[in-house]
Formats: C-alpha cells, structure tokens, sequence
C-alpha cells in the first residue's frame, strides 16, 4: 500500500471539503451532486436497511441515506474526516480503518447496501479488484447492492485527451477506466454496469455470478 496521499493529507482538507466540492463545477468534482443522487438511487436502500458508507469522508452520502431512515455505518482512515461525519450523522457507526485492511471486530457484518463517493480512485486496479471481491463474497447481504461512484472515464483514449486539455490542473489518480475495470473484474467473477454522470465521474455496480 503505497499511497499518493495518506490520512494525514485528508485531515488537513477536512475542515474546507464541504465547500470545495458543493461548488466545485470542474474537474474532479464536476457532478458531485449528481454522482450522489445516482448512487442512493441503484442503492435502493429503504427505511431500516444497513448501509455502510466506505471513505464516508465528512458524510455527504450517508446523510442522504440517513434521512431515508437507513442505519449507517462508516470507515475513513482520517480522523478529522469522521469527527466531521459524526456531527451530521448522530446514529452512526462510525470507524477509523484503511479500507483495504483488516476492519474493526464492529464492522465484520454484511450489509443490505455498500456504497462509496469519490474514494477508489486513491487504489491501484488489484487493490479495487480485492476489495471489490471481499465486499462482494463477506459483506453484501443476499440481495444487496454494491454502488461506488467516483472519477472515472469510458476507456483509457477519454482519459487522455481530458488529460491533455487540463494540462497543469491534471492531477494523475488511479482514476476509474470502465473498460479495463469490466475486464478485469470479469475474470473474478464479477459483473459490471457503468453509467457516466459528467465529463470526468460515473456510477458502477457490482455484481458476483
Ligand atoms: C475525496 S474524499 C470523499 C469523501 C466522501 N465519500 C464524499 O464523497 O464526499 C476521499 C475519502 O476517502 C478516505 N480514504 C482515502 N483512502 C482511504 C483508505 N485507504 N482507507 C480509508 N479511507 C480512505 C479519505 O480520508 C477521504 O475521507
């Protein structure tokens, strides 16, 4: 795990993420609002279900959740994201882990949804594979959902030519390519549907066969 930006780097974005992304209206962010609705939308969680938010960050998603009666559970590996997230969501689970770690003993469940915002991209293409698979085979109930939305393009030719137009705003993520992640995830097993909300994120479902 060697990361690009560790928690600490998110604990010093905490205090001004909320007003970064609500008014962002350029790349990376461009259909933040709209990647969130999309993804309570395929979540289809109802009042009661058990909802677990993973990079919940300052709770922007589960808050959504929320306020359709699921119970929430969260993991972030930053602190100051979660003390943000904790004073939205009073009901929640709320944990500190790396994500593609072992999780706390309170978190070893399944879950009727598992969703994610704007978090993968900080993983390599086999790290999102196993985490995917993991999520998939010990912790999605039967009948679940597994929604992530985030930065990410058709194919790897989409990316490029963003790329080249932004020029020095580009920043290089390990940023969603639809096709290679179908591909990929195939040979587990997986199935994937991708839509794309904006010029630079989209919405994906998993599903095991
Ligand atoms: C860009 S923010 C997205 C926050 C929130 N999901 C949203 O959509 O607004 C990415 C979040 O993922 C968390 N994160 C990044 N890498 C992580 C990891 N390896 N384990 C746990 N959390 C991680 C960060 O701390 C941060 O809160």
């Amino acid at each position: 795990m060697n990361d690009l930006f560790p928690a600490e780097d998110f604990d010093d974005w905490a205090a001004d993420y909320d007003e970064d992304v609500e008014t962002a209206s350029s790349f990376p962010f461009d259909g933040y609002a709209q990647v969130l609705r999309l993804i309570v939308e395929k979540a289809a969680a109802g009042s009661g279900a058990a909802v677990m938010d993973l990079g919940i960050g300052t709770g922007n998603l589960a808050e959504r959740f929320a306020r359709q009666g699921c119970q929430i559970w969260g993991l972030d590996f930053s602190a100051q994201m979660l003390v943000r997230a904790a004073s939205k969501l009073p009901g929640a689970t709320l944990g500190q882990a790396d994500l593609r770690a072992e999780w706390p003993q309170d978190f070893q469940r399944r879950y009727d949804a598992i969703v994610s915002a704007y978090t993968f991209h900080h993983f390599t293409l086999p790290e999102k594979a196993g985490l995917v698979l993991r999520l998939l085979q010990e912790h999605l109930a039967p009948g679940g959902r597994l929604v992530i939305g985030d930065v990410s393009f058709g194919n790897a030719k989409e990316r490029d030519s963003l790329k080249l137009q932004l020029g020095d705003e580009w920043e290089d993520e390990y940023y969603w390519l639809a096709d290679e992640t179908s591909a990929a995830f195939a040979k587990q097993g997986i199935q994937t549907t991708y839509l794309q909300v904006s010029f630079c994120a989209g919405v994906f479902e998993f599903v095991k066969r």
